[in-house]
């Protein structure tokens, strides 16, 4: 039988964004805005998208071979992958899957987790507990999407937000008590799922000539809503995390939150009472990533060093569901 074990740490991270960086101004070629709009209400100034034959899958295993790089191991040792992701390679077999077959693995435990753009910290949380229980000793866990797949490129007020890539963390069980992944938590609010969703492509409207007329296979967002959602669930899943751990704001070296919105993020930092600098933000340049969003800051952090050893990190982020979730990482 095996033995639970103390903690988890992560080893090695690692991120991909496709070529093609598409800019604000490139934005404005195809709908109706401008770049003094999008920069000032959220703080994007550029993208990239996939080209069309690169699949979240391509992306995944880009982000996964510079995180199993980084952590110096042997991929033969990976015992678990999960995959976070809304937009995957297909319906099914899970992302997860083919990137076992792609990566060479042997016949270990791979499945995909859907949470939007919490899904890096639902995959984060589900990893060190399954790792915790002793049952598995090294995961890659993956945040990956392919968001211009699901972009309804006539509406101009959800085109211009999100962007392509992937980012991949190892996780590996630690008998260390002082550092790792001190813990996460993750919360939902199904009640209306209209906020932010894709209507069509399931079981409620499956894909019909109908559907694809009426252009229901894309993202559809009550911008305002999910804004005030946000502000507010981000503060309070923070708070709640640092409370649990007897933590106090001012205590954390580095928060890595959801890039979604800078002014969201700027809500954030007053409401937990921080300075901007204590803030790693990355959506400037790529945007809203969903599921690979706060691993692609992470990685980007880790690797500009403003990541040292002991830190104290929060990871936090918010997205459709509504779906929420923050952890706290004591950095090894
Ligand atoms: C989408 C968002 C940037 C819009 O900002 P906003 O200040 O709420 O803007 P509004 O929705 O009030 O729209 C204001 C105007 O700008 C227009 N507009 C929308 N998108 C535009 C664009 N890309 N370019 C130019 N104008 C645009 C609207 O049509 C509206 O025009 P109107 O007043 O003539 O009707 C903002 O609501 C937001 O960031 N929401 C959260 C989105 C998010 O983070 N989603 C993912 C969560 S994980």
């Amino acid at each position: 039988m095996s033995k639970p074990t103390q903690s988890v740490i992560i080893t090695g991270t690692g991120s991909y964004t496709p070529a093609n960086v598409v800019t604000n101004d490139d934005m404005a070629k195809i709908v109706d805005t401008s770049d003094e709009w999008i920069r000032t209400r959220s703080g994007i100034h550029e993208r990239c998208f996939a080209a069309q034959d690169e699949t979240t899958s391509d992306m995944a295993i880009a982000a996964a071979e510079k995180a199993i790089t980084a952590a110096g191991i042997d991929r033969r040792d990976i015992d678990l992958i999960i995959v976070a992701t809304m937009t995957p390679d297909m319906p099914f077999p899970s992302t997860a899957c083919i990137l076992q077959s792609k990566l060479g693995l042997g016949n270990i435990t791979a499945f995909d987790i859907q949470a939007a753009c919490s899904g890096f910290i639902y995959a984060l949380n589900t990893g060190c507990n399954m790792l915790r229980s002793g049952a598995y000793k090294k995961a890659l866990i993956i945040g990956a999407e392919k968001m211009s797949s699901i972009l309804d490129f006539e509406d101009r007020a959800t085109c211009v937000l999100f962007g392509d890539a992937a980012s991949a963390i190892i996780l590996e069980a630690s008998d260390s008590v002082e550092v790792g992944v001190l813990g996460s938590i993750t919360g939902s609010d199904g009640s209306d799922p209209s906020l932010l969703y894709q209507p069509a492509g399931g079981s409620t409207i499956p894909s019909s000539h109908e559907s694809i007329d009426a252009r229901q296979h894309f993202i559809k967002m009550n911008g305002k809503e999910i804004f005030k959602q946000a502000v507010r669930v981000m503060g309070q899943v923070s708070n709640d995390i640092l409370d649990q751990y007897s933590f106090k704001p001012e205590q954390v070296d580095l928060v890595i939150p959801h890039q979604a919105n800078m002014r969201i993020i700027d809500s954030l930092a007053k409401r937990m009472r921080l300075p901007m600098e204590k803030f790693h933000n990355n959506l400037d340049r790529f945007g809203n990533t969903s599921a690979a969003s706060v691993g692609l800051a992470l990685d980007e952090a880790y690797r500009k060093d403003r990541i040292q050893s002991g830190d104290l990190i929060l990871i936090v982020a918010f997205g459709a569901g509504l779906t929420w979730g923050a952890s706290l990482i004591k950095w090894q």
